[in-house]
């Protein structure tokens, strides 16, 4: 069998997979909440991760019932982007700044600045964003020059929670492109920007493709978890490429849109297209010889998660669905413009700010959740806005995360994209696509398109309604018009 460990923000997630891509057990263990010193800070402690990663491993194979000695390789991902160093002797140096780190925005000017922002896209196929690694590295170099230098290597958090599990610095190609310090097309470091930044090359682990067996488990992590000595270690993904490998998006035309707390729209490509204006992501896939662009809502899930705290307190999702599935589609005119944590795609504006626009006073509280969940919808169509003005082919979108359990996303979704859309029996996420990049990485399978084939299954199909997706095609041509109409008074 094959382990996935998912080291995610809120948590790290282990799941144990057999050779028919069936799931034995998992387990998991929660982080610290992150720390914010400033607001739209987030740091997280490296030690956290590596104590949780221990407890979800060791708990994942208990739940098996069988031995830690049957799982024949391993397989990493989490949360991706964030910044930690360690210093000569393999020490961390300072808490890791986290994907959701907002302080960069003077270092992303920098570096337009000093590359120039179309130098920039053509180099590692994407503009400076405050998430990005590089930019955070350079915050240290800037107000914490004496830790700065003392780095001398530099990883992601899985990475990290891999060298505990391995002694091994190992990077694979899909994270790496998330630094910003890596030469996406031709899937090497890119010498000109570690070089303008002040990066050196020395601190950035070796890159592997995902399926590519990196390390091995030590013989002192093996006690602590239970895998036995030697056990084979793939490089593994970023959540978003392993995500992408446990839903079956590999090839062109194949699309996923997951709502989790952020929500992105994932296109498989097999050549690194890139949005000139830098509004999608373009990295390498977790497939060697692909790529993939992805758009990416901040507050997708969330807008939810907020509406239900805020003004539902106590309310299960199910019943706010069971009341809003009762709304006509559209919502009676009240639109939803979820940019609660600024925005990425389209907007690439960390000041956008959410709204809820058109309220009369025929509008109850199932409209406000129904509007919810269409304007989180909407955002994400405008992934396939981009996706269409640049030729991305899109044949049909799979859903997952939390947006595609309930009846009512999974159809709004649907009648909004105006794709057919699939739902797969397996769960998906991360840890389940980190575990058939182990069975790879251990010839249980010859490629990951096998892996998949062999293990995923559709659950659900559901076609667009043509009478509702009028009514939503309306309703989006408005909600396009929100942003602008708000970042007059904003
Ligand atoms: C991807 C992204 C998130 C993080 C946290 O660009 O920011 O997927 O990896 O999950």
């Amino acid at each position: 069998s094959f382990l996935g460990i998912d080291v995610g923000t809120g948590g790290t997630r282990a799941v144990i997979v057999d050779e028919n891509g069936k799931v034995l057990s998992s387990a998991s263990s929660d982080h610290d909440p992150f720390r914010a010193a400033h607001p739209g800070w987030a740091e997280q402690d490296p030690e956290d991760w590596w104590r949780a990663a221990q407890e979800a491993i060791a708990d994942a194979i208990r739940f098996s019932g069988a031995g830690g000695d049957e799982i024949t390789a391993v397989g990493l991902t989490g949360q991706m982007h964030g910044a930690v160093v360690l210093d000569v002797a393999g020490e961390v140096l300072r808490p890791a700044l986290i994907w959701c780190d907002q302080r960069t925005g003077p270092q992303c000017d920098w570096l337009h600045e000093h590359i120039g922002r179309e130098r920039l896209i053509e180099l590692t196929c994407n503009p400076a964003l405050p998430n990005f690694t590089l930019t955070k590295l350079l915050w240290i170099k800037e107000h914490e020059p004496e830790i700065f230098a003392k780095i001398a290597h530099v990883m992601c958090p899985k990475d990290y929670v891999r060298y505990r599990l391995t002694g091994t610095f190992a990077i694979d190609v899909h994270e790496a492109s998330g630094t910003l310090l890596l030469d996406v097309t031709h899937r090497k470091w890119s010498s000109e920007v570690a070089s303008i930044a002040g990066i050196n090359e020395e601190w950035l682990p070796p890159l592997y493709e995902s399926q590519e067996v990196c390390a091995e488990i030590s013989v002192a992590a093996a006690a602590n978890v239970g895998l036995a000595v030697g056990t084979p270690v793939v490089a593994g993904a970023g959540d978003q490429g392993a995500g992408a490998v446990g839903m079956g998006i590999l090839k062109p035309g194949s699309v996923s849109a997951t709502i989790g707390t952020s929500g992105v729209v994932f296109a498989a490509t097999d050549a690194p297209t890139k949005d000139p204006l830098g509004r999608l992501h373009t990295f390498c896939h977790a497939v060697p010889g692909r790529w993939h662009v992805m758009g990416v809502t901040q507050a997708a899930g969330l807008s939810l998660r907020w509406f239900r705290d805020t003004f539902a307190k106590g309310a299960t999702y199910d019943a706010l669905g069971r009341s809003a599935a009762n709304i006509r589609a559209g919502s009676d005119g009240l639109l939803w413009a979820p940019y609660l944590l600024g925005e990425r795609t389209p907007h690439l504006d960390s000041h956008a700010r959410a709204a809820f626009v058109g309220i009369t006073a025929d509008h109850t509280p199932p409209h406000f959740t129904r509007a919810i969940l269409e304007g989180v919808a909407f955002s994400l169509r405008d992934t396939f806005t981009l996706f269409a003005e640049l030729g991305i082919p899109v044949n049909g979108v799979r859903l997952g995360g939390g947006g595609a359990r309930g009846p009512l996303w999974r159809r709004i979704q649907t009648d909004i994209y105006g794709y057919p859309a699939e739902v797969l029996t397996a769960e998906e996420g991360g840890a389940y696509g980190a575990a058939l990049l182990a069975g790879v990485g251990a010839k249980a399978w010859p490629d990951t398109d096998t892996a998949c084939e062999h293990s995923l299954q559709v659950a659900e199909t559901l076609q667009p309604d043509p009478e509702t997706a009028k009514v939503y095609t309306e309703a989006y041509r408005l909600y396009r018009e929100v942003y602008p109409a708000l970042k007059k008074i904003q």
